[in-house]
């Protein structure tokens, strides 16, 4: 499988959303990356329902939403009305992984797990048969515009590892200071899912960086 590109929204002009989202929908990226921040799990709000159910009327690509909340359980339901395709739950906020993956695949939504830096990806063993995705977090979360975290590498790897090992169908996203310049290396490691935010909506062309993302060479 050829990668896939996951421009995150974090970064776009919120006061004229729809023609970045028009801007995605024309590129090459492959899904949109939408950050939902609850200012409890994360230091930072960002946006919620109301927002994400107006990129899904003009979006044209799934919405690879990415939940950084406590309690995400409480709100599966409420991300799937609004329009979410891939569902991605922090490891840090869930006491009952399995039940609240199972919950979000029986909705209908691809459901993905995230890990802060700090965890370890071995903690994913006995979930990676009931999940789609693991995001594994390549900044501390709550900011865009951060610097990549070099240990990511060893972690990647590891899980890659794990995935080629079981064989599970199950695909890696890396988010959090992913550019041109690093998005080689991360596919070469094992990556299948690339986030880019302030990387793509603060070049000259974002459509360009898209589409260098996509093709690299
Ligand atoms: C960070 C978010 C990211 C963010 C990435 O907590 O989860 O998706 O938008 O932004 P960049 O690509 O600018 O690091
Ligand atoms: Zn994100």
């Amino acid at each position: 499988m050829s990668h896939l590109v996951s421009p995150s929204l974090l970064a776009a002009d919120f006061g004229n959303l729809a023609k970045d989202i028009n801007l995605i929908n024309e590129s090459l990226a492959d899904w949109i990356h939408c950050d939902i921040m609850d200012g409890v799990f994360v230091p930072n709000i960002s946006f919620g329902f109301p927002v994400i159910e107006q990129v899904k009327k003009i979006a044209r690509k799934p919405l690879d939403v990415h939940l950084m909340i406590i309690d995400p359980d409480r709100y599966l339901s409420r991300f799937h009305d609004a329009g979410a395709n891939i569902l991605t739950v922090q490891y840090e906020a869930c006491n009952h992984l399995n039940r609240t993956a199972a919950e979000i695949r029986r909705l209908g939504m691809k459901a993905g797990v995230a890990m802060n830096p700090h965890t370890p990806v071995s903690l994913l063993k006995n979930i990676l048969p009931y999940i789609d995705m693991v995001l594994i977090m390549t900044v501390n979360p709550g900011f865009g515009g951060q610097s990549f975290i070099m240990e990511s590498y060893s972690k990647i790897s590891e899980l890659r590892k794990m995935i080629d090992d079981g064989k599970y169908d199950v695909l890696i996203e890396v988010d959090g200071g992913i550019d041109t310049r690093n998005a080689r290396k991360l596919i070469e490691t094992g990556v299948d899912v690339l986030v880019a935010g302030n990387s793509v909506f603060s070049s000259e062309d974002p459509a360009g960086t898209i589409r260098k993302l996509k093709n690299l060479d």
